[in-house]
């Protein structure tokens, strides 16, 4: 083993000999963590609860404990390294340039910045004694939010690389006496299954191996809810997701002292990452919001947050759509399209979507056989190409956005034929496809360039082009990438590359567009992170619209994701009554995807109600405060109240679940949420369908108080399935 004289030594020596203790707080407007250094200068988390009035008591809390032990003080280590003392999970696990395993991180300095009132950045170094190897850990806290983004910053000066085996973005330790852990586990089409388990002792994992298209399985959202089961308006909550799209991997474990440790990052799963001297490596970050008042504060927190800190425009407006997908699938020509802008126009929805199937010549994407890669308009179908269609619809007035799905390839297609050498397929063995098609390697440069060639062709060629739908449908089989090998750089790079590229591709496209709208879609909902989130307006939660299995979804997705954020369109999917449909995909950013023409004349005059309502609300349900009321999961009912700052406006949504003939109607008030109690509201229904009247009494005032304290009865019932009230403070 080297002897390294190293700074980081020295200061190192200098704090021990000392003996000084350090305690650093990260501190929100509830909560805090507190961390400190023991005997041996480890830094260590001793609190996570709420603040304490006075921070000059943070360096007695861990008098009261007694955690250091020569079999276990290593548990709640802020950033726990392997191969010394540690022989717990740990955070970071490498192999020095001369082949040692072992590493030990030691307390170095720490700052922290306070941004503006809100913002505060905290930096801590860690270093080990004997390799020139710094850790840099880096929280962000959104104070009134309640947000925190934890990442880590790894560099050394080794003359050799260091091989990073294990890397993650935190490593948290909550002392608490019971664990809730609420995972959401995926499928096509079966988005956001919430399934909550109280944690016993040993290690709950949840991970991604799928590359792209990482959240198919399993996503990396969760509820951590302290001493009892997640609830709504009381409690501890965590609530949060790691922010990264790709493979990852969350570990929560209960270790002997009944404490729970969490372990979040890249899945080090066939991704061991060579670590060149001088350079940095950055973790993606884990993003959390905090409540000790439930989930539904935690997450009106996570959503403030996002509008105003990373969704892209998230404090914007958003445009409503018709999109062609459902209504046509591939067959569709100019003469069909033209009708559908009619249609859009017809509907009041701002855009109309061309959906896949509009490129490929050689190999015509008739289907999803072929074509995918082939960039150029299909002669057949669109003769006059985008242009024309951008100008045709402009001309009905309305804005036109287009499908791509930039990442992917059909081996049918002249892009596969000419660039072998760009997709990621093992060269020695049969090629495996999902759904027909191959991902492209991004981590490859020219890829790179191809990929955000194709973007920007498209606004180049067509600059009123309003709207972009990115897919992404495959995930990764037969990882092996031509260019890394070339390159001399290790395989292992490859699904960490490769989400790099994806970010690089899509830093330069804002670069040049910075806020033309973009829709995340991953074959439904395989992706939708706060990492991709920075560049895309929206994301598309899943292709399954049937709007009862809705409800569940955009129910467990508001948990994590502002309503601005979620695409929810009205499909033909189910068996409920098009207001149904309507009503509520209204809770998203609405959208159609129906054939308008074999709509009836009342359910035609229905929709153009419902569009008009929809932008007549939209404000409070895209900005405001979201309230679940009524859970779906627990009743045959679901109820949610979204309300604007100013507490002037609101939008009450109830939705029967459950059609049994044994439920006849809701039997009893709904108790509001959010309203100012000394305000007097006037309520009414609104998004009825023609010919029927409301059940709830217009013009009747009540005040906030009485909403709030008695509520009032949606008069949902098996001939009123759904029910969207308007709340607004009385004028006088
Ligand atoms: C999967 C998406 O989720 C759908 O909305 C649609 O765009 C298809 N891909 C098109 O191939």
């Amino acid at each position: 083993m080297k002897h390294h004289l190293y700074t980081a030594s020295f200061l190192l020596l200098s704090t021990l000999l000392s003996g000084q203790e350090v305690t650093i707080s990260i501190e929100t407007e509830c909560s805090a963590t507190v961390l400190q250094t023991d005997r041996e200068n480890r830094l260590q988390t001793i609190y996570f609860g709420e603040p304490l009035g006075d921070e000059k008591e943070y360096p007695e809390i861990s008098k009261g404990t007694q955690y250091y032990d020569s079999n276990a003080g290593i548990y709640n280590s802020v950033y726990t390294p392997a191969g010394t003392w540690n022989l717990a999970e740990p955070a970071i696990q490498v192999v020095h340039g001369d082949g040692n395993a072992s590493l030990e991180l030691r307390y170095i300095s720490h700052r922290k910045e306070q941004i503006d009132g809100n913002v505060s950045e905290t930096v801590i170094v860690l270093g080990d004694d004997l390799y020139p190897f710094r850790v840099t850990l880096h929280y962000m806290a959104w104070k009134r939010e309640n947000v925190i983004e934890q990442w880590v910053e790894i560099e050394h000066d080794e003359e050799q690389p260091v091989l990073l085996k294990k890397f993650a973005s935190a490593n948290l330790y909550f002392p608490r006496e019971e664990f809730y852990l609420t995972t959401y586990h995926n499928a096509w089409a079966k988005e956001m299954q919430p399934e909550e388990s109280r944690l016993s002792r040993g290690i709950r994992s949840i991970d991604s191996k799928l590359g792209t298209r990482a959240m198919l399985l399993q996503s990396p959202n969760f509820i951590l809810s302290l001493d009892q089961p997640a609830s709504e308006n009381s409690g501890s909550v965590i609530l949060g997701q790691l922010a990264w799209s790709g493979n990852f991997r969350l570990d929560f474990e209960v270790d002997s002292y009944e404490n729970l440790r969490f372990i979040a990052g890249i899945n080090p799963y066939a991704s061991e990452y060579r670590l060149e001297k001088g350079k940095v490596f950055k973790t993606p970050s884990l993003v959390y919001a905090v409540s000790h008042r439930g989930t539904g504060e935690a997450s009106r927190g996570l959503h403030a947050w996002a509008r105003k800190y990373r969704v892209l425009d998230g404090e914007g407006e958003r445009l409503t759509l018709l999109n062609n997908w459902e209504a046509t699938y591939f067959n569709f020509d100019e003469d069909k399209l033209a009708g559908l802008f009619g249609d859009a126009r017809e509907l009041g929805v701002d855009l109309f979507l061309l959906d896949d199937g509009w490129f490929g010549n050689r190999y015509p994407r008739n289907n999803d056989r072929a074509g995918l890669g082939d960039w150029q308009e299909n002669v057949d179908k669109l003769p006059h190409g985008i242009g024309h269609l951008v100008r045709e619809a402009e001309k009905q007035g309305v804005k036109f956005g287009i499908w791509i799905e930039p990442e992917m390839v059909n081996p049918k297609s002249e892009l596969y034929e000419n660039h072998l050498d760009w997709v990621i397929r093992q060269p020695e063995r049969p090629e495996k496809y999902f759904r027909n098609q191959l991902v492209l390697d991004l981590s490859n440069p020219r890829v790179q360039d191809f990929v955000y060639g194709i973007v920007d062709r498209l606004f180049t060629e067509n600059p009123e082009l309003a709207f972009i739908k990115w897919d992404c449908n495959a995930p990764i089989y037969n990882a092996y990438s031509a260019y890394l090998e070339a390159e001399g750089i290790p395989q292992s790079h490859l699904y960490i590359e490769y989400v790099h590229g994806l970010y690089r591709v899509l830093d330069r496209v804002r670069e040049k567009y910075p806020m033309v709208p973009m829709m995340l879609c991953s074959g439904g909902g395989g992706r939708g992170d706060y990492r991709l989130l920075k560049y895309f307006t929206e994301f598309w939660p899943s292709d399954d619209t049937e709007p009862v299995e809705r409800i569940f979804m955009q129910w467990d997705y508001s948990y994590f994701f502002p309503s601005i954020a979620v695409d929810c369109h009205v499909t033909n999917w189910g068996e409920q009554p098009l207001k149904f449909r309507v009503d509520v995909a209204s809770m998203g950013k609405l959208g159609f995807d129906i054939v308008a023409g074999e709509l009836t004349e009342n359910e035609m005059q229905f929709c153009k109600e419902a569009v008009r309502n929809y932008h007549s609300f939209k404000e409070v349900v895209w900005h405001g405060d979201l309230y679940r009321l009524v859970d779906p999961h627990k009743n045959d009912l679901a109820s949610l109240i979204y309300v604007n700052d100013q507490k002037t406006r609101a939008v009450f949504f109830n939705y029967l679940v459950n059609e049994r003939y044994m439920i006849t109607a809701t039997e009893e008030p709904i108790k509001l949420q959010g309203l100012d109690p000394s305000k007097i509201y006037r309520v009414k229904e609104i998004n009825l369908f023609p010919g029927t009247g409301s059940r709830i009494k217009g013009e009747q005032e009540y005040s906030g108080d009485f909403l709030m304290k008695v509520g009032i009865n949606p008069a949902v019932s098996l001939r009123r399935t759904s029910v969207v009230i308007e709340i607004n403070e009385a004028v006088r």
